[in-house]
């Protein structure tokens, strides 16, 4: 080895000892006849001494070192005689004899410290470098962690992990496939598997029973903060389960995590909502309850006064911010040129100002007397100091955009605290969504997702009203993870498939192998997927997923470091018999 102990390790109680460390110079500065180096490597960092006096030689090559250089030293531990107490190596310094350079260093292009002045992109393109910083570093420590103890969990309950193909066929549900040409198959392409669920369900077939993996989904789909084209999931099936077993066994990995990774201990099981109340109250289907503020409806009592904004709208609906009676002219302005975003989407900003006096003042009060105003307060079970905001407009849109307004209020309130966790199951979703533009229903969840049984009645009288037994887990207003009970009979799964818009000719060329295996004993069955890289960055508290994943993608799905996507000699593709005919931008 070429080191005796690591740059992290040493403290007071080896005083006197004889060491060898090996790491990479932090920063040095000379004072007086003394040059203090601070040794870095990933367990920590190490002061280091080199004095003129008593080694004039020595102390002028450590004078030469750069920032990064790759460096061995041997020498004495020591007390410090002024402690660093924001190191854990603090209280001792090495007492430097021997000095050699393993290897120098260009100065690299951004410091690497906590607080970097490396912008995102230059990080990214020297990622190994960024990797050295200990921010960086901490978060892919967690992700080891979390792994550890889901595979811990996981195995403890008989669950197997078993790997899945990473090259297999296009499927046209879901978002857009990666797909890679097949050299020995001219013309045919295999795709990258958006998440293992056919493998899953096959396995419960072949009687695997209890299933997991923490396994690479690729999705070609516009990027966000918490999306990646290429992602990992802790993918998940049991057999001979119903949803309650299902929620039962992952909300347990999800405490096991709280507690063994950040040390919080949620006694209750957690809350659960069905789908029509997170949309009704919250608007979303990953509502963020670590603060209330629930929507109030409004369209009964508002209508008929006339205020045209409210009478010809299908859903009036608000919120009420504590204590916010107070805002001014210019954040109300800020708050409707917030609510207008195009991201947002609403038509403009109603509020009424609980005064401290008793009384309300509005921005309708042209159609609304006090007495309508208090009722309406009354409603939100409003306090002189509050402040209630209200929109108007087409239902989900609105609700949607009251979300959002939701969302910015509990941020201005101080309400999103990074160390408070807030985790709920969200069931009963919708089996399908209509989409208006290609005139069709799709799956919510996917096309295995079993209906409801109580439901199975209406999925072809109104297909819209079936709920699914599908669920998501949900924390802080971030979808962790969803899955569902699925389809095992053949018969329901080609329903589904009609209702869907398959003819069976297609059914049989995109699923043939499920449906086929669907009649050779299938136990009934479920699972669910949650994000690995979405937990990870909530335990860390992280803003971007891209931060817990050594080496993301950017927002344009471009790995800056190596260039990729790019270009493919013209050998390669005639190899592959493709012609590229992109007109470049
Ligand atoms: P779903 O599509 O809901 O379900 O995905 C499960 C979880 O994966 C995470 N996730 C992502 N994370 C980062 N970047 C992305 N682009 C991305 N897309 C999804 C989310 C999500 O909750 N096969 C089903 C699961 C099942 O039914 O068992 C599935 O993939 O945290």
């Amino acid at each position: 080895m070429l080191r005796t102990h690591t740059c992290g390790e040493l403290r007071l109680a080896n005083a006197g000892e004889n060491v060898t460390l090996s790491g990479w110079v932090q920063r040095s500065r000379k004072m007086g006849g003394m040059t203090f180096v601070d040794i870095r490597d990933r367990y920590g960092i190490t002061q280091l001494v080199f004095n003129q006096e008593s080694d004039a030689a020595l102390c002028e090559r450590a004078n030469e070192l750069g920032r990064e250089f790759v460096i061995r030293v041997t020498g004495t531990v020591a007390e410090r005689s002024n402690k660093n107490r924001n190191l854990e190596t603090g209280d001792i310094e090495i007492l430097v004899t021997e000095l050699e350079v393993l290897n120098k260093a260009k100065t690299p292009p951004f410091t690497i410290e906590d607080n970097t002045d490396g912008g995102d992109d230059l990080r990214m393109k020297y990622r190994y470098l960024d990797l050295r910083r200990k921010v960086v570093r901490d978060n892919l420590m967690l992700r080891h962690k979390m792994a550890f103890e889901i595979r811990r969990y996981l195995d403890q309950l008989g669950f197997l992990e078993v790997e899945t193909p990473i090259l297999v066929g296009s499927t046209p549900e879901g978002a857009r496939d990666f797909v890679v040409p097949s050299r020995m198959n001219p013309g045919e392409f295999y795709a990258l598997p958006q998440s293992p669920q056919l493998f899953k369900q096959l396995l419960m077939v072949s009687g695997f029973d209890r299933y997991f993996q923490i396994a690479k989904c690729f999705r070609d789909e516009d990027l966000r903060a918490d999306r990646q084209p290429e992602f990992t999931q802790i993918d998940c099936e049991m057999s001979f389960v119903e949803q309650e077993d299902v929620l039962n066994i992952f909300e347990g990995m999800v405490k096991h995590l709280f507690k063994f990774v950040k040390n919080i201990d949620f006694k209750d099981p957690f809350p659960r909502m069905t789908w029509a109340d997170a949309m009704k109250y919250y608007g979303s289907d990953k509502p963020d309850i670590r603060f209330d503020m629930k929507f109030v409806e409004l369209k009964d009592a508002v209508s008929g006064h006339n205020f045209s904004v409210f009478d010809s709208a299908d859903y009036v609906g608000g919120i009420c911010a504590k204590g916010c009676a107070g805002y001014t002219r210019k954040q109300l302005d800020e708050l409707t040129d917030f609510v207008k975003r195009p991201q947002v989407g609403a038509k403009g900003l109603v509020y009424i100002r609980c005064e401290e006096s008793g009384s309300f003042k509005s921005s309708i009060d042209k159609f609304y007397a006090q007495e309508d105003l208090k009722a309406i307060a009354a409603r939100f079970q409003a306090e002189p100091g509050d402040l209630i905001l209200i929109l108007a407009g087409p239902e989900r849109k609105t609700q949607k955009a009251l979300c959002e307004l939701r969302l910015e209020m509990a941020e201005r309130l101080g309400l999103r605290d990074k160390n408070v966790f807030a985790p709920l199951w969200v069931i009963d979703f919708p089996l399908l969504e209509w989409d208006d533009e290609t005139q069709r229903f799709y799956a919510m969840h996917h096309p295995f997702t079993s209906p409801n049984p109580d439901d199975i009645p209406l999925l072809e009288t109104d297909p819209g009203a079936v709920r699914a037994t599908a669920y998501d887990m949900v924390v802080n207003g971030i979808e962790l993870g969803g899955g569902s009970i699925r389809i095992h009979e053949s018969g329901l799964q080609q329903r589904m498939f009609k209702l869907l818009g398959f003819t069976p000719e297609q059914a049989e060329a995109q699923f043939g192998f499920l449906m086929s295996a669907f009649q050779y004993g299938a136990p009934p069955h479920g699972g669910l997927a949650f994000g690995l890289d979405r937990f990870v960055s909530l335990f860390a508290g992280l803003d971007s997923i891209r931060d817990c994943i050594a080496f993301p993608k950017n927002n344009s799905g471009r790995d800056v470091m190596f260039d990729a996507p790019s270009e493919l000699a013209q050998a390669q593709l005639d190899e592959l018999n493709l012609i590229v005919n992109v007109k470049k931008q």
